[in-house]
């Protein structure tokens, strides 16, 4: 952590983390590399959008264990002139075969370990389809040009980073076990690539040329699809996708779910996405107290956001799935009336023993709760153009290197153990249980926050799994209510919940609230909690950028 925060001083001496607002334009993405192709593309007149498709590309390349073409993607976009925001979904389905009984053994949960790295876990790939719907209602400058830098950088190589290096090293287990990913991450006496090797990737580069010409088509049908679907078909725990689940593959467009926060309106996606119900619960609760007025270190917030996050948790848990196979009750989750209700659960001396869900208003049915939650690799690109359209876009191929299988140069994702694995409990069917062709839940919450008048306000969004939707709801918290800038709220100890113990970030201010935490009857965790924060502000001086210091990424514009 010491070493984390002297790199970022060092970023910030040097310029990377961007001090200065700025005038026109910003990209806050999770690797420099990424963000720079995307602010080339805004220094070329391109759109917000324009941005995230080439940003999204050079992820794949440099930071593959977070997100890539192999996986799916949440794209949020404000248009800067109209107000209208529209929710691109390009999250992963469920092959049509796959049905309630996908994760498990003899009935019982396959181990989440073995479900993670297999063919079982792959979900048909979304974000680049998804990019595409985008670009097509969004974009200014051609497809190709969008994909153009990633390709450079994988023709002529670019330096393997520290967290990559790292993360190759701590998972060099599953990592050989695929002979793709074996002969890619490692050198040629079998080490993991070290910090600094220059790794390039001429197999991404040609399938970065096919997609280039063809547009998602590439990876939908023909020899890479093909390729796909024998890689999940040959493993050890093999899938059932086939090329007609690639070829039929549909991005969806949405309503983004939008909710007042005192003097802004905040706005987050939707179903399949539980993040922006959760986001928006948690502001709805909190709204309920002057949290303005509390320590944003201190062991009152922290119990606020805790009860206010577990509360959130449990109607998350019993309600939201994949809205186009499940009903999900949005606006009574959201209902000014229904938070007030619940408000009035939380007491400030006194953790709630047991938050379970409300009876939100339209709600049809009532599904069991699920149980289980795991950690993802995942990473968060904030842009605003020169136009002043925004995209908040989250982006995923779920656990570290996803199913750690390679595939043309690229990994594919493990999304579906992003469902529930048992698919019912005590006889109840579960919303998030495994259906064909059904999204699985997720947690990631792009967020777009507006003024008063309608304006943007802040672009914001987070890695980090089930995490995501408290470390995002802390950063609003810190920017709407104690007026931090965003590089202080990405850097802000973090204090969060996934619906059971409050969690404290280790080796952090956080971690000294514990005993008053605990003497309110919380279950208290310290865990190291690895947020990607990437954030950007809209200051009458200009555009204020945020990268958070645990991971690699930069704010950068001008
Ligand atoms: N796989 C991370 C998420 O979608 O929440």
């Amino acid at each position: 952590m010491i070493l984390r925060r002297a790199i970022l001083f060092l970023l910030l001496a040097i310029g990377s983390v961007q001090a200065q607002p700025a005038r026109r334009h910003m990209v806050a993405a999770g690797h420099p590399l990424a963000a720079q192709a995307g602010l080339d593309v805004l220094r070329e007149g391109g759109s917000a959008v324009d941005a995230a498709v080439a940003v999204q590309m050079v992820l794949t390349l440099v930071e593959p264990q977070s997100s890539g073409i192999g996986g799916g993607a949440f794209l949020l976009h404000l248009d800067g002139a109209t107000g209208r925001l529209v929710a691109w979904d390009g999250r992963e389905t469920a092959p049509a075969a796959a049905g309630p009984d996908l994760l498990l053994r003899d009935g019982r949960p396959i181990p989440f370990l073995t479900a993670m790295a297999s063919g079982r876990a792959v979900g048909v790939p979304g974000t680049v389809a998804m990019l595409e719907a985008a670009h097509r209602e969004h974009g200014r400058l051609p497809w190709a040009r969008l994909i153009a830098p990633a390709i450079a950088l994988a023709e002529n190589g670019f330096p393997v980073s520290e967290r990559l290096a790292r993360d190759i090293a701590g998972d060099m287990l599953l990592l050989r076990r695929d002979p793709g990913a074996g002969a890619y991450f490692f050198t040629e006496a079998g080490l993991p690539l070290p910090t600094g090797h220059r790794l390039r990737n001429p197999a991404l580069a040609a399938t970065l040329r096919a997609i280039a010409e063809q547009g998602a088509a590439a990876l939908a049908r023909g020899p890479v699809a093909e390729d796909i679907v024998a890689a999940i078909a040959r493993h050890a725990l093999p899938g059932a996708m086939t090329t007609t689940d690639l070829a039929t593959y549909a991005p969806r467009r949405r309503e983004a779910v939008c909710t007042p926060y005192r003097r802004w309106r905040v706005c987050g996606f939707p179903p399949s996405s539980s993040g922006g119900i959760a986001v928006a619960q948690i502001l709805g609760l909190l709204g309920h107290f002057d949290v303005a007025r509390l320590d944003p270190r201190g062991a009152d917030a922290a119990h606020l956001v805790a009860e206010a996050g577990r509360l959130a948790f449990a109607d998350r848990n019993a309600y939201v799935a994949d809205p186009d196979f499940v009903s999900v009750p949005t606006r009574g989750l959201v209902d000014a009336g229904y938070l007030t209700a619940r408000a009035q659960l939380i007491d400030r001396d006194r953790a709630i023993a047991t938050p379970r869900a409300g009876n939100p208003p339209w709600r049809e049915t009532r599904f069991a709760p699920q149980q289980q939650d795991f950690e993802a690799g995942t990473s968060h690109v904030s842009i605003v153009d020169g136009d002043g359209h925004a995209v908040a876009m989250t982006t995923t191929i779920e656990a570290l290197f996803g199913a750690r299988i390679m595939v043309r140069g690229f990994l594919l994702n493990n999304e579906l153990t992003d469902f529930s694995f048992t698919p019912e409990q005590n006889g109840r069917p579960v919303a998030n249980r495994v259906e064909g062709g059904k999204r699985p839940r997720s947690s990631m919450s792009p967020s777009i926050v507006l003024d008063g008048e309608g304006r943007l306000h802040a672009v914001a969004g987070s890695p980090g799994g089930a995490r995501i939707i408290g470390y995002v709801a802390q950063a609003l918290v810190a920017l709407l209510d104690w007026g931090m800038t965003p590089q202080e709220a990405a850097a802000l100890p973090h204090v969060g919940t996934i619906g059971g113990a409050v969690e404290l970030e280790a080796d952090t201010q956080a971690a000294t609230l514990a005993p008053a935490l605990r003497a309110r009857g919380h279950e208290v965790q310290i865990r190291e909690m690895n947020s990607g924060l990437n954030l950007i502000r809209v200051t009458p001086q200009g555009l204020l950028g945020g990268a958070d210091p645990r991971r690699e990424g930069v704010a950068i514009g001008d």
